[in-house]
C-alpha cells in the first residue's frame, strides 16, 4: 500500500503528456537587460533550524543519489529539443552544464595566464564540480556545504582520484564564508543559492572572497522574473513554489533580475544572466525513470523520508517548469579591479 502511494506520483509524470513542453522558457541567450525587478525587499527572517533540516537533507539522500545518478547534484544541460531518451548519459550532460557555464561566464581556458587557481565551490555537494574544476585548472579547490556526510564523502572522492592535495570540502556557511577577503579567482556556486534565506548576503559574501577581477558563477533555481506591471506572482504560482520550498528547504523563491539587482548593488561588472530553463526538459523525467527502477525504488525505500518527500514533489517541479513559473538560471560578474 505505501509502495503505491509512494508510486502514484512517478506514474502520473510519466504520463504526464509533453514533459518536454517546458518549451515556452524564453531564449538562452545572455541578457545584460534583464528584466527590472523591485529593488531587494529586505530577507526574511530564517525558518528555525533551516540550516539543521537542509544538512539532515542531504546528509540523507546524497548516498542513493550517487548510487543511481551521479557524484554531481545538479541538472544536465541539453540541446533545446534533444530527445533525450533513458539512454542518454545524464552524467555527461552535467559536466556539460558545468562547461556551459564556464562558457556563458568566459572563464579564461586551462592555458591562459588568466585560468583560475583558486577557487572556492560555495554548496559543494559530494565534490563533483569542485574535481572537475581542479583537473581542469590545475587549481586549488576550496568546497563548503551544509552536510557532514557530503563533506567526508567528497573528500573521500577527492583522495580516490588523487586529488588530496588540491580538493578540499567541509561544513560550512556559505553567508559566512570561511575565508579571506579576495581569496579566489572563480567563485562557483552549482544550484545552491535556492537555499540561501538572504540572496544579498549570499552574493556579498561571494562578492567579499572573490579576488579583485575574479568570477561569480551563480546557477540557481528561480521563479519567473515579474512583468514591470507586477508586484509579486500569481496566487496559483506562489502555491507551487510554496509546496516545493517545503519540500526542498527552500527558503523563499527568488527571480534572476533580483540577483542581477543585488549584483548591482554590489558594483559588480560584467554582470549576465540567462534562462536555461528549456536546456534541462530532459532531466527530471530521466530521473523518475531512474528512480522507477527497481534500483532505484529500493534505492528509495531505504533512504528516509526527506528523500522520499522530495522525490514526491518532482512533478509538481515539472509542472512549475511547464507553467514556466519555475526557472533555471545562470548570472556571472566580475568583481572590479585587475583580472
Ligand atoms: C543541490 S545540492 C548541489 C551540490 C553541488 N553544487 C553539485 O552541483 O553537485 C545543494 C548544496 O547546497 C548546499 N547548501 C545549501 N545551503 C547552504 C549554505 N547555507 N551554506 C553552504 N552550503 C549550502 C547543500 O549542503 C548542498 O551541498
Amino acid at each position: 500500500m505505501r509502495r503505491c502511494s509512494i508510486l502514484l506520483p512517478f506514474i502520473l509524470v510519466l504520463h504526464e503528456p509533453g514533459s518536454q513542453a517546458v518549451r515556452r522558457a524564453s531564449s538562452s541567450m545572455a541578457d545584460d537587460e534583464a528584466a527590472p525587478a523591485p529593488a531587494p525587499a529586505p530577507a526574511p527572517a530564517p525558518a528555525a533550524g533551516l540550516k539543521e533540516s537542509i544538512a539532515a537533507l542531504y546528509d540523507e539522500c546524497s548516498g542513493p543519489w550517487e548510487r543511481l545518478l551521479s557524484d554531481h547534484i545538479h541538472h544536465g544541460f541539453y540541446d533545446v529539443g534533444e530527445d533525450a531518451s533513458s539512454n542518454a548519459d545524464h552524467r555527461q550532460a552535467q559536466l556539460r552544464m558545468i562547461e556551459e557555464s564556464l562558457a556563458f561566464a568566459a572563464v579564461p581556458s586551462p592555458d591562459d595566464p588568466k585560468a583560475p587557481k583558486n577557487i572556492v565551490d560555495v554548496g559543494c555537494g559530494l565534490g563533483g564540480s569542485s574535481r572537475y574544476l581542479a583537473k581542469k585548472y590545475g587549481a586549488q579547490v576550496k568546497g563548503i556545504t551544509l552536510s557532514p556526510v557530503q563533506a567526508e564523502r567528497g573528500n573521500a572522492l577527492a583522495a580516490a582520484e588523487g586529488l588530496s592535495n588540491q580538493v578540499t570540502a567541509q561544513v560550512a556557511d556559505a553567508l559566512q564564508q570561511p575565508f579571506c577577503d579576495g581569496q579566489f579567482d572563480l567563485v562557483w556556486s552549482m544550484e545552491c543559492g535556492e537555499h540561501v534565506p538572504d540572496r544579498r548576503k549570499f552574493v556579498s559574501e561571494m562578492a567579499r572572497v572573490a579576488a579583485p577581477g575574479g568570477r561569480i558563477i551563480i546557477v540557481a533555481w528561480c521563479h519567473r522574473n515579474l512583468e514591470p506591471s507586477e508586484t509579486s506572482l500569481k496566487p496559483d504560482e506562489l502555491s507551487i513554489l510554496k509546496r516545493i520550498c517545503n519540500a526542498y528547504y527552500f527558503p523563499e523563491w527568488c527571480s534572476a533580475s533580483e540577483y542581477v539587482n543585488i549584483a548591482k548593488s554590489l558594483s559588480l561588472e560584467d554582470i549576465k544572466t540567462a534562462d536555461w530553463s528549456e536546456n534541462i526538459v530532459p532531466f527530471w523525467p530521466a530521473c523518475m525513470k531512474l528512480l522507477l527502477s527497481w534500483k532505484g525504488l529500493t534505492s528509495l525505500l531505504t533512504s528516509g523520508w526527506k528523500t522520499i518527500k522530495g522525490v514526491m514533489v518532482i512533478p509538481l517541479l515539472i509542472q512549475g517548469y511547464k507553467k514556466g513559473v519555475v526557472k533555471f538560471a545562470i548570472i556571472t560578474c566580475r568583481k572590479p579591479g585587475a583580472a
